[in-house]
C-alpha cells in the first residue's frame, strides 16, 4: 500500500506521440529484444507505468452513461450502495465523533491563522509546528507528539521509533506475526537490492528480533502471549503490534485486540515498550492505540491522518521520552524536537487536513464496504469477508431498530463499533486478473487515467508491485488506490477515497473488465 520510484525499467508504447510528455522531461528510449524502454523522462509516472495511446477507451465511463440493465456493473454497484445504507449511517456517526475530537484539540491549543506561516532553514521556533505537535497528542491520547515533514513515509516514522527505543542486545519482538514488507530490511530480516550487508538495520547494530506469529485464521495466539515464558525474553525490549493487515489476509487488529495485548504485556513487564505501527488506523474508530496504554505509536500523513490533501511526512506520539527519542533519529541528538522547518503553504494543509481526516477515513471507509459487497456479489473472495461485516452490522442494526433517529452518538467505548478495516483485499488468485483489476482501477482515475500500471521493482518490497494510485499526491493511497505484490494468493489491496461515490464508479469499470477477465 505504498510506492515510491521504481528502478526498472518500463515498456511503453512507441506509438506514443512525444508531445504527450512534459515540454522539458522528453524522453529517452533505448532497445531491447522485444520491447522499447524509457529509460528517464518523466519521472514518477514513467516509472511504474506503461505509457499507452490516450485514446485507448475508458470503460468505466462507457458503462456509466449507457448500461444500466439489472445485471449491469452499474445496477450491481447502486443496489449494493442501497444495501450498505444502515453501514453508511454508522460510519457517519464514527466520522462525527472524530471530527468533534479533531475540532475540540483546535480549539483548545487556539489553532489561529498565525499557525499557518511556517518557517525556513533550521526552523527553530515554528509555533505551528509546536502547535500542530499538542493537537496531535491530544487526538492521539498521547503525551506528546512529533508531526513533521521531514518523515519521509510511514516506514520511516516507525524505523525512527524503533531506533529510538531500542538498544544494541535488546529484543524486538513483533506480537502480530512478520511486520509490513518495508520494514523487513528495517529490522535487518531481508537484505535490500542494494545488496549492501552493513546499511545500518536494527539487525546492524545488535537488536535481536523475534515474532510470534498469527493463527491459522490470522489472529494472534492469545495463549501464547498469555505465556510469559513463551511470549517474553529478559532483553525483551519493545513490543511490535501492526493494527492494519499491511499486505496480508488478516484480519486488521480493533483497538480491544490492542487494549488486550496491552494489558497482558505489562503484566508480564510493566517497563515493556509497546510500539503500535498505526498506519491505515487513523480515525477508523473513537479510540487510539495510545488511548489504551500503548507506549508509542507511529502513521504517515499521505494516508489517514493528512485527509488526502497533506503532501508529505509522518508522526510519532506517545510517552513525551519516547517521543523526543524517535525525533532525535529523525534530526540529532541535541538538535532534537526545536528543529525541522515547514515551509511554504504546508503547515496551513497540515492543520486543513487532519481537520479532514475523520472524514476522509470516513468516507475510504464507505467505500471498501461498497467494493466488498459488490465485489462479493460477483463471487470473489474478499478480505475482511462479508460475512464477518455483516455478523458485526447486524449487532448494530438491533440498535438501529431500538431507536431509528438519529441520536448523537455519545459516549463512545472501543466497542461501539464494529470492525471498520481501512484496506479490503480481494484474492485474485492470478497476477493477470491483478493487473486487469488495477488497470480498471487506473483508468477512472482522475490523474493518469491514460496510463496502464504495471508491475516493478519498488524500493523496500522483496516482490514486484502493481499500483493503481492516480492520486494527485505521490502514493497518497488515501486517495483512492489498489495496489498488491505480485505473489500468491495474488491479492489486491483497496483503500482510500475522498467519496464513496468515487468507488461507485471505479467498481463500475472494474467489474465489467473482471467479467472479460
Ligand atoms: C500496516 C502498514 N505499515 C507500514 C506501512 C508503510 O508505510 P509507508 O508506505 O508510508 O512507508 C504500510 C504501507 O502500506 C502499512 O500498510
Amino acid at each position: 500500500m505504498k510506492h515510491g520510484l521504481l528502478r526498472s525499467s518500463t515498456s511503453i508504447n512507441p506509438n506514443i506521440p512525444n508531445y504527450c510528455f512534459p515540454k522539458h522531461s522528453k524522453p529517452q528510449f533505448h532497445y531491447s529484444k522485444h520491447r522499447l524502454h524509457l529509460v528517464c523522462g518523466e519521472g514518477r509516472s514513467s516509472n511504474r507505468t506503461r505509457w499507452t495511446n490516450s485514446n485507448n477507451g475508458n470503460t468505466a465511463l462507457l458503462l456509466n452513461d449507457k448500461d444500466a440493465s439489472s445485471s449491469s456493473p452499474q445496477a450491481l454497484v447502486w443496489e449494493a450502495a442501497q444495501r450498505l445504507t444502515p453501514n453508511f449511517h454508522a460510519i457517519d456517526q464514527l466520522i462525527y465523533h472524530n471530527q468533534g475530537k479533531v475540532q475540540r484539540a483546535m480549539q483548545q491549543f487556539k489553532i489561529g491563522p498565525h499557525h499557518f506561516s511556517g518557517s525556513t532553514g533550521y526552523g527553530h521556533g515554528d509555533l505551528g509546528r509546536a502547535a500542530l505537535d499538542d493537537i496531535v497528542a491530544d487526538i492521539m491520547g498521547a503525551e506528546a507528539a512529533a508531526v513533521r515533514i521531514q518523515f519521509v513515509s510511514g516506514t520511516h516514522a516507525i524505523a525512527s521509533a524503533l531506533f529510538g527505543c531500542l538498544r544494541p542486545g535488546d529484543e524486538l519482538l513483533a506480537i502480530a506475526g512478520k511486520p509490513y514488507d518495508t520494514l523487513e530490511e528495517v529490522i535487518g530480516i531481508r537484505q535490500g537490492s542494494s545488496n549492501d550487508n552493513d546499511i545500518g538495520s536494527l539487525a546492524d547494530f545488535g537488536i535481536n528480533y523475534r515474532q510470534l506469529d498469527l493463527d491459522s485464521d490470522g489472529n494472534i495466539e492469545w495463549d501464547v502471549l498469555s505465556s510469559k515464558s513463551k511470549a517474553l525474553q529478559p532483553n525483551t525490549k519493545v513490543a511490535l503490534i501492526q493494527r492494519s493487515c499491511g499486505y496480508a489476509l488478516r484480519p486488521t487488529l480493533t483497538i480491544a485486540d490492542i487494549q488486550k495485548a496491552v494489558s497482558i504485556l505489562k503484566s508480564h513487564n510493566p517497563n515493556i515498550i509497546i510500539a503500535v505501527d498505526n498506519c491505515y488506523g487513523e480515525f477508523t474508530e473513537t479510540l487510539e492505540p495510545c488511548n489504551v496504554g500503548a507506549d508509542i505509536c507511529m502513521g504517515s500523513f499521505i494516508k489517514n491522518p493528512g485527509g488526502t490533501i497533506v503532501t508529505g511526512g509522518g508522526y510519532v506520539a506517545g510517552r513525551a521520552d519516547l517521543v523526543r527519542r524517535a525525533v532525535a533519529r529523525l534530526t540529532a541528538p541535541g538538535v532534537g524536537m526545536d528543529a525541522g522547518c515547514v515551509p511554504g503553504e504546508t503547515m496551513r494543509l497540515m492543520f486543513q487536513g487532519l481537520f479532514l481526516a475523520p472524514q476522509m477515513v470516513g468516507e475510504a471507509l464507505k467505500g471498501g464496504r461498497l467494493v466488498a459487497e459488490v465485489l462479493s456479489a460477483e463471487g470473489m473472495s474478499v478480505y475482511p469477508p462479508l460475512q464477518k461485516i455483516r455478523d458485526d452490522d447486524d449487532d448494530d442494526d438491533e440498535d438501529d431498530d431500538a431507536d431509528s433517529s438519529i441520536t448523537p452518538p455519545s459516549p463512545f467505548s472501543p466497542s461501539s463499533f464494529p470492525l471498520y478495516s481501512f484496506i479490503t483485499a480481494i484474492e485474485l488468485g492470478s497476477a493477470d486478473k491483478m493487473i486487469a483489476f488495477c488497470e480498471a482501477v487506473q483508468r477512472c482515475s482522475p490523474i493518469g487515467s491514460y496510463v496502464l500500471p504495471v508491475p516493478g521493482v519498488t524500493p523496500g518490497y522483496s516482490d514486484e508491485v502493481i499500483f493503481a494510485d492516480g492520486t494527485f499526491i505521490d502514493g497518497s493511497t488515501a486517495e483512492l488506490s489498489a495496489d498488491g505484490p505480485i505473489r500468491p494468493p495474488y491479492v489486491v489491496y483497496c483503500q482510500g477515497g475522498t467519496h464513496w461515490t468515487h468507488w461507485a464508479r471505479v467498481l463500475e469499470g472494474a467489474v465489467g473488465a473482471m467479467r472479460k477477465t
